[in-house]
């Protein structure tokens, strides 16, 4: 039996999508710019309009690495991830002529009357008492669960049961910025990073540049969610 289909929304160079074929899905993955770095079958467009064709019963085309291009409809997707850029990064605005546009809560709309299992994953606010496109009832997960060098912290809104592994107590140090690291020291992957190398090792994202690296949740993150939503998939099947 093939893997099911996981559309990637805002899919970036793929460290979601990794992970979940990992767990036994088959993603295809969404993004509003190119990424020829991207692994999977892909479509260049807006998420929002993409999964509005989706669930108005059009079809989207999507190119596979090898240049085929294959059309698919909702029926044949069986769960959805949103990695929504944070909104001070957001390219939408150019799009919709909107300073700071909410992309959290039409994604999830979308994906409720898509009818699909889903996942939407964002940063840690800053404040979430002033969040204004909060993740509902979120769970943390943190580098640390998973033995990587990297704490990484990120939310996960899931619309079925997924429990995050215990969360160890930060012991090591990240290396400061510009410096280059001290063994036992993890890293930060944000901003102008140094040592890309070192970042692909630890994120297991060896064909990401350095862009895509600072975007990407670690493989591992949504390998445990996907295997997670795989078995909620066959049990609600069964
Ligand atoms: C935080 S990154 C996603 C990282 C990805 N989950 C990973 O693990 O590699 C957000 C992505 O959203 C894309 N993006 C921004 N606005 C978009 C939109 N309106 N529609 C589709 N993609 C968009 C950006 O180009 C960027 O690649």
């Amino acid at each position: 039996m093939s893997a099911p289909i996981l559309l990637d929304l805002y899919c970036c160079q793929g460290g979601a999508s990794r992970g979940y074929a990992d767990a036994g899905w088959s993603p295809v993955g969404i993004d509003i710019d190119p990424q020829p770095r991207y692994p999977f079958p892909f479509h260049q467009g807006d998420a929002i309009e993409a999964m509005a064709t989706l669930v108005r019963g059009d079809s989207l085309p999507f190119v596979d690495p090898d240049g085929q291009v294959q059309h698919l409809w909702l029926s044949d997707i069986t769960a959805a991830h949103a990695s929504p850029p944070c909104q001070a990064r957001t390219k939408a605005q150019k799009i919709r002529g909107n300073e700071h546009p909410n992309l959290i809560a039409p994604t999830r709309d979308l994906l409720i009357k898509a009818g699909l299992p889903y996942v939407i994953e964002n940063v840690v606010p800053e404040n979430a008492d002033t969040d204004p496109d909060p993740l509902i009832d979120p769970m943390m997960l943190c580098g640390a669960m998973f033995g990587i060098e990297t704490y990484r912290h990120r939310l996960f809104e899931t619309n079925f049961e997924v429990e995050a592994p215990e969360h160890p107590v930060h012991i090591f140090r990240n290396t400061k910025m510009g410096r280059r690291p001290v063994e036992g020291e993890f890293m930060h992957i944000v901003g102008n990073f140094t040592d890309p190398e070192r970042a692909r090792r630890i994120m297991s994202m060896p064909w990401a540049s350095r862009d895509g690296l600072r975007e990407a949740i670690p493989p591992v993150y949504a390998e445990h969610i996907g295997r997670r939503m795989l078995a909620h998939v066959e049990a609600v099947a069964a």
